[in-house]
């Protein structure tokens, strides 16, 4: 029976017998192949395979990462686990929290968290603070927050175990396909998870099990773009709430995955991002949340650009579910679906269908 990334991969983890794992039998998810997408990009030969992460646990690849953040927490002794979220750590946080009897603490963005997120964190149990500020003000608070009290265990990103749970994502792929991909694409906010899949693909670099690492293509939104701008953005600002980040705390990860790779970082827009998630939907039958999405309009925009070799096999990463953000799928399904009301009566439906 399959239970988890850390017992799928204890061998390179290395953990000791008794270590006790906190799981709810994440990752595992599908590398599902995009024919209809690769066929419109206009490059020939290409594969495109999306990895849906929004089939973990609570719906994004946070689970990678939170189980190993809050099996440690427990080793460790913390009676709190805490974090600063956008919305998808802090849904993976509660949940995982209480599957370890911890409590959890969550710091988010007032009014800038999509109502399924919101409504998981509620439902976990999680204690909430919202504050009227970003997330990169909510990490500063969580970081003073966890070096006072020591009984507080930070699970953000910048813990470790995060990073090192984030890398079965890479291995997944690489043991999908039975080799890295030429090309990764991957959403950029606080670069955590850019960071997690270099580390790991190196991992397996080193190990012997793929002989050639993947070119690391990361996407910012435009107004959440502060590794492609070079500097800090104070108010970031995008429809993709998940990435509205302005001072990602994995910078230097995300540069470095960028650099050793000969990668990119680039920008899209949130127009590019509405409609890479629109595609999706609508012409392969997969439903991920708009930040998600900025993998494939980073392909879309790689492929206009001259940038993705014919023949060449790419990985874009779904990172969260669609159904975290039902407001943005109804605003955006509405405009393009036919969608009417109509009296419940039989001729009023044929005479609309023309039946
Ligand atoms: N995609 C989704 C759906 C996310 O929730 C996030 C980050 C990212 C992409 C970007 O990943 O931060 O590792 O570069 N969400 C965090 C959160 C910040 O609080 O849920 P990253």
């Amino acid at each position: 029976m399959y239970t988890g990334i850390l017992n799928q991969y204890q061998d390179l983890y290395g953990f000791a017998e008794d270590y006790p794992v906190v799981s709810l039998h994440e990752g595992n998810t599908p590398l599902i192949p995009a024919l209809r997408l690769a066929n419109c990009l206009g490059v020939e030969g290409l594969k495109v395979y999306l990895k849906y992460e929004g089939l973990n646990p609570t719906g994004s690849f946070k689970d990678r990462g939170m189980t190993y953040a809050v099996s440690q927490a427990k080793f460790d002794g913390a009676e709190t686990v805490v974090c600063a979220s956008t919305g998808n750590t802090s849904a993976a946080c509660a949940a995982y929290a209480t599957r370890a009897r911890l409590k959890s603490l969550v710091i988010i963005p007032e009014g800038k968290i999509a109502l399924g997120k919101l409504s998981q964190a509620l439902m976990y149990g999680a204690s909430i603070i919202e504050i009227a500020g970003n997330f990169d003000q909510a990490l500063n608070i969580v970081r003073m927050l966890g070096e006072r009290d020591k009984r507080l265990a930070v699970v953000n990103s910048i813990n470790p175990y995060r990073i090192l749970g984030q890398q079965s994502g890479a291995w997944e792929i690489c043991d999908a396909l039975g080799k890295a991909p030429d090309q990764f694409f991957i959403p950029v906010g606080n670069a955590g998870n850019i960071t997690a899949y270099w580390a790991g693909f190196k991992k397996y670099h080193d190990l012997g099990k793929i002989s050639q690492l993947p070119v690391m293509m990361g996407y910012q939104a435009e107004g959440a773009a502060p590794i492609v701008r070079g500097h800090a953005v104070e108010h970031p600002e995008t429809v993709a709430t998940a990435i509205r980040i302005g001072n990602p705390a994995s910078w230097q990860g995300a540069t470095d995955a960028r650099d050793q790779s000969g990668g990119h970082i680039d920008l899209v827009t949130d127009a590019d991002i509405l409609g890479a998630y629109s595609c999706l939907a609508r012409h392969e039958g997969v439903f991920c949340e708009p930040a998600s999405a900025a993998s494939v309009a980073g392909l879309m925009k790689a492929c206009a650009e001259g940038r993705v070799k014919p023949h060449s096999t790419v990985v874009c990463i779904l990172t969260g579910n669609g159904l975290k953000d039902p407001d943005n799928a109804v605003l955006v399904g509405t405009k393009e679906v036919a969608r009417v009301s109509l009296p419940a009566d039989e001729s009023a439906i044929c005479e609309y269908l023309g039946v």
